[in-house]
């Protein structure tokens, strides 16, 4: 049976984002943040995180060891059997905004990888780029923050380094930021509260060579 749809693959919101996209390199786009599915997301993320099934980022799937050190959080895929049926309709949800995306963008999205993410306070992420140099299959890097109420002074700002400067969003519930991986370098900066979210990837099949 084929998912329900997803506020992610919203008309209004894809069409707003394609737009937006076609001109810049980043966005960002805001749903209700009493959006069913992310309430019901973080409440499977802070399950997830209270019963330690999320790992250190650095010894995760990608064995990324390279990450050690400049990252703090912890993280379980979207697609790993212990998750539940929020993840599931996450994951689904991105899958069809990737299908409007490249009806709207050509972009040759071809699949989509998600984890939660749970920064501790005080975590944080080093300065980087989400398109490695041995990988160029990512291609379009969104987040979405489920941390509802989060105080303008709390910290765990995901900073976008622009040209014309840096650029800070807020984890706030609702939120989506959305970037080019190879183009924009970003770090997540410390927060005095625990950070809930989901961080996906938009991949093209890897060129040859
Ligand atoms: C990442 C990342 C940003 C954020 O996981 O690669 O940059 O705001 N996350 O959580
Ligand atoms: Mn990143």
């Amino acid at each position: 049976m084929p998912a329900p749809p997803s506020p992610l693959a919203d008309d209004r919101l894809t069409d707003a984002l394609a737009a937006r996209l076609r001109t810049h390199d980043w966005a960002t786009l805001d749903l209700p943040p009493d959006t069913a599915l992310l309430v019901a997301a973080r409440e499977e993320a802070i399950t997830h995180a209270a019963s330690g099934r999320l790992q250190p980022a650095a010894t995760g799937r990608a064995g990324d060891r390279r990450h050690a050190g400049l990252r703090g959080d912890a993280t379980l895929w979207l697609d790993d059997p212990a998750c539940g049926a929020a993840a599931r309709a996450l994951l689904a949800g991105l899958d069809q905004l990737r299908v409007e995306l490249n009806r709207r963008l050509l972009l040759g999205l071809d699949e989509v990888e998600a984890h939660f993410a749970h920064y501790p306070v005080g975590a944080s992420y080093a300065r980087h780029r989400d398109r490695f140099r041995s990988d160029d299959a990512r291609v379009l890097s969104l987040v979405v923050y489920l941390n509802p109420d989060w105080p303008g002074d709390a910290g765990g700002a995901l900073r976008l380094h622009l040209p014309e400067g840096p650029q800070d969003i807020a984890p706030r519930q609702g939120t989506l930021a959305v970037f080019l991986s190879d183009g924009i370098e970003h770090e997540v900066r410390p927060a005095t509260r625990p950070r809930f979210s989901v961080a996906a990837w938009f991949r093209q099949r890897p060129r040859a060579g």
